[in-house]
């Protein structure tokens, strides 16, 4: 017990980030032994071969080998920095979160902004959704809301992602392109996929392409449960209102800026922040109960779906500060493994399939990337909350864990024997009732796939309408298979015909008549698709 002590104390004492060579300090292997030269090999005679002996270089050679881990499938490119959240309004009617029912309370926050289908090294202002993804250090657990800068998304079910992102990734055969979503093989699959319309408008819309990680907006997409100290639950959707408001570039900007300083996204915020400017949002919340949910025309366990805040309004009630830059990219932006199972007690899940099959992935995925299971050690991922387990060992394992009892229930470990099992409290499940029949099968509540796409074309002033019509016409027009431009232009005439014809000419094919009778046209129609056509 005395040597274990010694050693707890040791590593308590190390200070990892003082791991640095400067000045003053003498060079050192990685097993602390005081080295004279690290620029030359050991060699037999100067001008002879390198000796195997060289133990120093093979070292110095071993670790760079292994620098790299393997960039995440999803969200490679990013930036990430810290800061604090503070609760402005409490949430106790509703929830026993502490993080969301303490007025004035600061929590300590990471957060990492992402384009999605770019590799690490691509440029931040290519046309795609950006990641929002944030980590609450709270007393009671690290809670990740791991969100995007758009409220819906492309799938109703986890079990499509690895179809959209193969899609969208460049093509297996020969890795081209590199740029988002102009290709076939996306839109071969968004043709076929009428669920993805509501978030395709979005991804053409200026949305796409932010100004900067400070003016862009934020959503936790699902519909989630706050639990309050009685058990009942109301359904939440969590939004990231920034306080700068919503901008973005035009199209043409963002593909000079992504030639001229690929960084410019990731540039702006440390440069900010480094000048004392911090990145600042509030926190929104949408609260209804499941039986209003019942009265709405859409599913709200749909994820292609918003709730429309004529609905239900946004709440704000809490600010989110980043001001400070990590010390380490890799550390900290690279390490960091967010999860959606990341929850406190007084928040949960829905039944939305998305979220379920996210509740899967985000774990899996670490041990993958990390490399071992023992990742929530790492100093990025670990909670400020105790961490009291019978978990133990594996690859990397950091935290020694002492003595005899790693299992429960144990009386070796000094529980009572009365007591055994010892109740703890903590998180517990929404005892929701659920029931029905094993199928793989969606629920017919899912099945309007073009009522939000067009609300939110119509909701668009003229220059966004302008603005997402030549979207969709510049990357339609990089398509070579005319049925997937065809299928894909039926599906646009569902939403908006004036939008349809105005990329069914630019793409050389016959526009269909606007026709104000249909849902999808509009009593304007006429006179928008003129001004449209000057336009474009
Ligand atoms: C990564 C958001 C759907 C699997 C991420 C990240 C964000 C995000 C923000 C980057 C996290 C970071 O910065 O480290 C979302 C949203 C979704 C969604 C908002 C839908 C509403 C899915 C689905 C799956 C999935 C359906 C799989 C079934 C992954 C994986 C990563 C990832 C594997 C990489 C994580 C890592 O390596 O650390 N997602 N995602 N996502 N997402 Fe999602």
């Amino acid at each position: 017990d005395d040597t274990l002590a010694r050693l707890d104390d040791q590593t308590k004492d190390q200070d990892l980030s003082a791991n640095v060579a400067g000045p003053g300090t003498r060079l050192t292997d990685n097993m602390g032994h005081p080295i004279s030269d690290d620029q030359n090999s050991l060699r037999a005679g100067a001008r002879g071969p390198t000796l195997m002996e060289d133990f120093l270089f093979r070292e110095k050679i071993h670790h760079f080998d292994h620098e790299r881990i393997p960039e995440r499938v999803v969200h490679a490119r990013g930036a990430g920095a810290h800061g604090y959240f503070e609760l402005t309004k409490s949430l106790s009617q509703y929830t026993t979160a502490r993080v969301l029912t303490e007025v004035g309370a600061q929590t300590p926050v990471f957060v990492r902004f992402s384009t999605v289908a770019g590799s690490r090294g691509s440029a931040d202002t290519a046309r795609d959704v950006r990641g929002f993804a944030v980590r609450f250090y709270t007393q009671e657990g690290n809670w990740d809301i791991v969100g995007n800068n758009i409220p819906v998304f492309f799938i109703q079910d986890a079990i499509k992602f690895p179809d959209l992102i193969h899609s969208v990734k460049p093509e297996p055969h020969h890795e081209i392109p590199q740029a988002a979503s102009a290709h076939d093989t996306f839109y071969d699959f968004i043709s076929l996929t009428p669920e993805s319309m509501h978030m395709l408008m979005w991804v053409h819309s200026d949305r796409a392409i932010p100004r900067s990680f400070a003016m862009m907006e934020g959503f936790g997409v699902h519909t989630f449960r706050l639990v309050d100290a009685r058990g009942q639950a109301t359904f939440v959707k969590f939004h990231w209102k920034p306080t700068l408001g919503v901008h973005s570039l035009v199209w043409d900007e963002a593909q000079k800026i992504a030639g001229k300083d690929p960084d410019f996204h990731r540039r702006s915020m440390w440069e900010s922040i480094e000048a004392g400017h911090p990145y600042v949002w509030d926190l929104g919340v949408q609260l209804f109960t499941e039986a209003q949910a019942e009265g709405w025309d859409f599913d709200v366990l749909d994820p292609t779906k918003i709730v429309p805040e004529d609905l239900v309004p946004v709440q704000r009630v809490g600010r989110l500060t980043l001001d400070r830059n990590p010390d380490n990219y890799f550390a900290e932006t690279e390490q960091v493994g967010f999860m959606t199972t990341n929850l406190v007690p007084g928040i949960d899940f829905s039944d939305d399939p998305l979220l379920q099959g996210r509740n899967f992935s985000y774990l899996d995925t670490q041990l993958s990337r990390l490399g071992s299971p023992n990742w929530p050690e790492l100093p990025i991922n670990r909670p400020v909350a105790r961490v009291a387990n019978h978990q133990r060992d594996g690859h990397m394992r950091q935290t020694i864990n002492r003595g005899r009892v790693s299992y429960e229930p144990n009386t070796l470990g000094g529980n009572k024997p009365a007591e055994v099992p010892a109740a703890r409290g903590g998180f517990a499940s929404f005892p929701e009732r659920v029931s029905g029949p094993k199928v793989r099968a969606r629920a017919q509540s899912f099945s309007d796939h073009y009522g939000q796409a067009r609300l939110f074309w119509n909701s668009m002033t003229p220059v966004e309408k302008e603005h997402i019509t030549r979207s969709l016409q510049f990357e339609l027009s990089k398509v070579e298979t005319r049925d997937i431009r065809l299928r894909m232009l039926a599906h646009l005439e569902k939403i908006n015909e004036v939008l349809a014809a105005q990329v069914a000419r630019a793409l050389g094919e016959r526009p269909t008549a606007p026709n104000t009778a249909r849902p999808g046209g509009t009593a304007d129609s006429a006179a928008e698709t003129a001004r449209l056509a000057a336009a474009t």
